[in-house]
Parts: structure tokens; sequence; C-alpha cells
């Protein structure tokens, strides 16, 4: 075909198309784009894909905690999540809550800002990378992120850091057997993560000579993000991390499941008493062996829901009355040995690296107090803490009314501002009062 006959034939079909076919909006040329994303076939859920599974034929087990393991490229999330490039997904290996080698996966998000990086250009290169922990909060290994944020992203906090032009790793911090509420198990797989990221961040163009990491998360995600600042004195000394944004602490698991149960979120209970139990198996034996048997099958049920199902279905139910010997069952001392190592947050070292807390005083997922206690544990010796108690709003709507502060305090943190603009030394206890969301009832969640 000849250049002219090419042209020819191009322009009539651009002819054809725009006689019969009115020209789409910029909005409905978008619907299309997506529709034509969600027709491509969903990646296999992790407890049927293969990939989620650590490497056969190496001895990973003898690699130190955070060696990448795997790595894939993740083609539909920069569909799904705004303002990336392209997203990866990067197995590595971790420790769990009895100290056996572990492994989990994290979603690393390359901003699509970074597409300007090149060698001749260094100053337009990324130099943070933000761990942001999900709270997804269920024992079910098919709702982790990695392969639930091919639906979307929940809150739009992943597409707002990208956009400010952070490399953003998103963990499924629970691990291959979804260990919601296990707080070793997800403060390790935390750290890994990013020790995992900064094998590969370089390649990808972060600045690895001036790069600094910060960790933040909410709620289920905040007790990953402080399990992993109290322990990384000790188990990873040498990441540096440069601080961590905690919004909504459940500083206490047995404290929360007294606050919950009967109330709207009492569906998080089953959820967390089956995650945690999934590193403790002589607490699983028992939780199992005491269900009463007319209604096991509803309370086992939880593994395969995610956080909004389960809310739902157990809504305002007493959750104790699922067991032969009620509340007791759940306080014998096979059930406090798991609650000592694995529900206590503050027992595990001093964070070193400053700390956002930011928490509506009328939370009614976790007392206020439980976290006052914490702030004012590690504020005696010698932590350099922002603790904002919000008198505003429930714990739901502080998940809105933190994020402009934790986005401030993240970026001055990232950009290295930070000692210019906060306290670094002690603790800044604030009662203040930012009321911007709306009331969010737990059933839509
Ligand atoms: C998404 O990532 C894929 C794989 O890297 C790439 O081919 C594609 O161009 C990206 N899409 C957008 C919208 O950036
Ligand atoms: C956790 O909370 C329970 C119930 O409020 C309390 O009895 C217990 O002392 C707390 N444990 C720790 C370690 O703070
Ligand atoms: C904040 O309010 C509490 C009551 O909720 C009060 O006990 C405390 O002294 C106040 N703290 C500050 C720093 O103003």
């Amino acid at each position: 075909m000849t250049f002219l006959a090419y042209v020819l034939l191009s322009w009539s079909m651009v002819a054809t198309i725009s006689l019969s076919a009115t020209l789409k909006t910029p909005q409905e040329l978008i619907t299309d784009a997506n529709k034509a994303a969600q027709a491509l076939p969903l990646p296999i859920p992790p407890s049927l894909d293969p990939w989620y599974r650590a490497p056969i034929g190496v001895d990973w087990q003898d690699t130190d905690p955070g060696q990448l393991l795997k790595i894939r490229l993740a083609p539909r999330l920069n569909l799904t999540v705004g303002n990336a490039m392209t997203a990866y997904q990067i197995l590595y290996r971790t420790t769990d809550s009895q100290y056996n080698p572990s492994w989990a996966v994290t979603t690393l998000f390359i901003p699509w800002w970074q597409y300007r990086c090149s060698s001749s250009t260094p100053h337009l290169c990324a130099h943070a990378l933000l761990s942001y922990q999900i709270p997804y909060d269920t024992c079910n290994v098919d709702a982790s992120p990695s392969f639930g944020l091919h639906v979307g992203e929940p809150y739009g906090e992943i597409s707002d850091a990208l956009g400010l032009g952070w490399f953003v790793s998103v963990p499924d911090y629970e691990g291959p057997l979804a260990s919601y509420a296990a707080g070793l198990q997800a403060g390790h797989a935390t750290l890994d993560g990013v020790r995992a990221v900064m094998q590969v961040a370089g390649v990808f163009g972060l600045r690895m000579d001036i790069a600094k990491t910060a960790l933040w998360g909410y709620s289920g995600g905040a007790l990953a993000s402080e399990w992993a600042a109290e322990l990384s004195g000790q188990y990873a000394p040498k990441l540096k991390i440069a601080g961590v944004a905690l919004g909504g602490l459940t500083p206490n698991v047995t404290s929360v499941t007294d606050f919950i149960n009967e109330r709207e979120c009492a569906g998080l209970i089953p959820a967390g008493l089956l995650g945690i139990a999934t590193q403790h198996e002589a607490a699983y034996q028992w939780i199992v062996s005491r269900l009463k048997p007319a209604t096991a099958q509803v309370f086992l049920s939880v593994k395969s829901l995610t956080a909004a199902q389960s809310i739902t279905l157990f809504r305002r139910q007493n959750i104790y009355d699922y067991f032969v010997g009620g509340y007791g069952d759940l306080h014998t001392r096979v059930m406090r040995m798991m609650y000592n190592v694995d529900g206590y947050m503050g027992y595990h070292g001093v964070p070193r690296m400053p700390l956002f807390v930011y928490k509506a005083v009328y939370d009614e997922l976790s007392k206020v107090a439980d976290t006052d206690a914490l702030v004012n544990r590690f504020c005696g010796v010698g932590a350099n803490i922002l603790y904002h108690r919000n008198l505003a709003g429930g714990h739901n709507e502080e998940l809105v009314n933190g994020r402009q502060r934790a986005f401030a305090w993240l970026s001055s943190v990232l950009d290295g501002s930070y000692d210019q603009v906060y306290s670094t030394m002690g603790c800044t206890i604030l009662n203040v009062t930012y009321n911007l969301a709306p009331y969010v009832p737990w059933y839509k969640i």
C-alpha cells in the first residue's frame, strides 16, 4: 500500500466514523476506557494464585528479613488507582509472630510524575517513599490489598500521595494467613516491605541518595504502622524511617473487644480473633473447640468475608454468645498468652522517629484513654510525638478529619522541613477541633 493510499484509507475511515457518530465528550471517553479496563480478566485471588507462594528451590528462609524474592508487573493497578504510572507486586521474606521465616507481598506504585525523571533530569525524580498501610481488617486472604486494589482504592490516599510525586508501597501486612490484629506479624511485614522496595526503587528512579521514607496508617493500618515503629529499633536497626503518622490507634485488642461488642462494628471481633489466632495454633484450636455447634459456621464464615461484610453480618451482636463459656472463654490462659504476644502496643521498644498521632476523643472503636496512655508511655522515655485529640467526630469521621493534617505532617517529614515546622523535642499534646467529615455510619463502610 502506498503512502497516499494509506492516507486516503485512513481519511475515509475517519470520515465514516465522524458521519456515523457524534463526538464523545472527554468524560464519556474516560468512561469507555474504564469499561474496557474492567473487561480485562481480573487477576486470580491470592488463595488460588500460584504466584502467592514462597519461591520453590531456593533457601529463602535463610535470607535476611526484607529480602526481595519475586516481582511482577501489576498492569491493571494504574487504571484503578489514580496518579500511578505503573505498579508492581513484590514478594519478600519476613518474620511471623513466632519469629519463624515467612513471606508477604507489597504493591509498589510509581507516581505518574516519574515520567519526567531521567539521568539528565535527576531533580525531577522522586525522592520520597510512603508505606501506606490500608485498614483491611479481615482474616480473609482474598481481601488483601494487592488483590482488592484491582477494583479501586477505598479512601483515595494512595492516589493523593502519588499525586505529590511519592512512591507508595501498600503491603499486605497480615501476611499469607491473613493474621488480622496480630501486631508482631503486621509490624515485621510492614518494615520488611520497605526493605524489599528499597532494593528495586533505585531502578525505578527513586533518588536513593536523598530519599526519605515514612509510614502511615489509620485504624487497622495504624496497628501495622505502630508495631513497625516500636519494633524497628530491634528488628530493622539499619532502616531509616523519617516519621510515622498514626490515626485512630487501637493500642489494646482486648480493650477494643470489650468496647465494640454489641455495637455497630462487633463484626471486627470474630475477624480479629480468628486473624490473630492464625499465629497461635493452640489458641486457634481453643477458639474453634469452644464455639457453640449451632452457630459455629456463622462465626467461622468471616474467613471468607471482607471487613464490610463481617460488620454487616454481626452488627450489634453479642459475640460472646457464640462461645459455650461466653466471655470467660476468651480470657483463659491460652488466650491471654496470645494477647500478651500480639495484642498490646507499647511493650516492644520506643519509636526512634517522630510520630504524628491523631485520634477522635469520642472514638467508638477504641477508647481515647488507651491512646493517651500509649502516648504518655512513649513520651516518658524520650519519644518525639505530636498528638492531636480531636473533639469532633468519631472513629470513621477522624479518617477524613485527620487526612489533611496527616498529609501536611508527612510532607514535612519527607521533604526534610520537619524541624522547621514541628517541635523536634518531646511531646506536644493538643486538644483540637477539626470537623470536616459528615457522620459516617458503620454499615456504610
Ligand atoms: C499502565 O501500566 C502498563 C504497564 O506498565 C503500561 O503499559 C500502561 O501504559 C500504563 N497505563 C497508564 C494509563 O499509564
Ligand atoms: C488492655 O485492656 C484491658 C481491658 O480494658 C485491661 O484490663 C488491660 O490491663 C489492658 N492491657 C494492657 C497491657 O494495657
Ligand atoms: C484536653 O482535654 C482533656 C479533657 O478531654 C483535658 O483533661 C486535658 O487537660 C486537655 N489537654 C490539653 C493539652 O488541653
